[in-house]
């Protein structure tokens, strides 16, 4: 199989844990007999640094032309306070990126692996055999699409959360279909006690749920969703929400997974395309020390294996490669626990590589 990967390592820790999925992902390329061909990218504040513009017209078509995109992370603290505001990397770069891309589906997998049980904060009898949840996040639409806005006297502003019938008919159909291939659950968050787009969403789930008769569906309110995850995670199969909810809840989710730094994340539409990235950010605490942990970035090339190229198999050997060196005890900083081995980001991507090697 032969494919065009866009990469695009950004800032802070970006490169640095780019490298590693790249590394994975020419190791799969070599073992399984594939062809693929890397084109980086500018994107984000290293792009505003080069070009002026966090996402130059170049870098869009780019992904545009190409099969799947590998994303690092964007923005840092030198960036932060750019004017206007389409300027910073989150907004000029990565929604730009999800919306110039039509990436209305977004998901994001929390599985706590059994050997990371000592780095969830919950206690063992509220993870059993282990967690396994996936956070479906609207991507497009919501109050990050909506209008941003200041009074002329700057004393007050405003930030509007629009949903129509086809944004959420179409992120709920996904949710129902991603449900089919795991625990036939979902549950569909909101604030329809309080919210009108909530009142619409809830609606409309309802309405395409009795197309996916196998799938369950219950409705949560996104405060209690919020406590239900760490009070009781298992209940939880496919969780369906819209933008902003999504946003924060899977950070919580990510949590149940033992550290940010393991959480992957696929953005979809209609067609194969994706755009692959950690959930976490662009950590410019720890960029350029080489401590960063890659896996989420590489469990991210694996979602774009499975979901854009098709290749399960290859998908399971990278899932599998990644479970095997965390059995062997090796450990970034950030899931280190009693007794591990400590190894930095470049040792963490060789040994995943190495045993994805028969
Ligand atoms: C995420 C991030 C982004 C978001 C930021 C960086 C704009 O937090 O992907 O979850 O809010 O969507
Ligand atoms: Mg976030």
């Amino acid at each position: 199989m032969k494919k065009t990967i866009v990469t695009i390592p950004g800032d802070g820790i970006g490169p640095e844990i780019v490298a590693e999925a790249v590394k994975i992902l020419r190791t799969v390329a070599s073992r399984f007999g594939h062809e693929f061909e890397f084109v980086p990218v500018l994107a984000g504040g290293s792009a505003i640094d080069a070009t002026g513009v966090p996402l130059p017209r170049e870098s869009l078509d780019a992904c545009k032309a190409a099969d799947a995109v590998l994303l690092g992370a964007v923005g840092g603290p030198k960036w932060d306070n750019l004017q206007p505001a389409d300027l910073r990397p989150e907004r000029g770069a990565l929604l730009a990126l999800r919306g110039g891309l039509g990436l209305f589906c977004n998901l994001r997998p929390s599985v706590l692996q059994p050997q990371l049980k000592g780095s969830c904060p919950l206690r063992a009898d509220l993870i059993g055999d282990g967690l396994d949840i996936m956070v479906v996040r609207e991507l497009t639409g919501g109050i990050y699409f909506g209008e941003h806005r200041r009074s002329e006297d700057g004393q007050s502003a405003w930030d509007v959360m629009k949903y129509s019938v086809p944004e959420i008919e179409r992120i709920a159909r996904k949710a129902f279909e991603v449900a089919r291939r795991r625990r036939h659950k979902v549950t569909s968050l909101d604030k329809h006690n309080i919210l009108e787009t909530s009142r619409l969403w809830r609606e409309t789930v309802t309405r395409i749920a009795a197309d996916y008769p196998d799938v369950a569906l219950n409705h949560l309110y996104v405060d209690n969703a919020s406590m239900q995850l760490i009070r009781d995670p298992r209940q939880f199969d496919v969780i369906l929400t819209e933008n902003t909810f999504g946003d924060i809840l899977s950070d919580e989710a990510s949590m149940l997974a033992g550290s940010l730094g393991m959480l992957p994340s696929a953005s979809l539409r209609e067609d194969a395309f994706g755009l692959y990235e950690p959930v976490h950010g662009s950590a410019p605490d720890i960029a350029g020390r080489g401590v960063a942990n890659p896996i989420a970035t590489i469990l991210s090339a694996g979602m774009m294996l499975r979901y854009s190229f098709g290749l399960q198999t290859e998908a399971d050997a990278v899932d599998r490669a990644v479970s095997q060196v965390l059995d062997a005890g090796y450990r970034t900083g950030d899931i280190m626990t009693d007794g591990g081995l400590l190894v930095g980001t470049s040792e963490m991507g060789s040994r995943i590589a190495e045993a994805l090697i028969p």
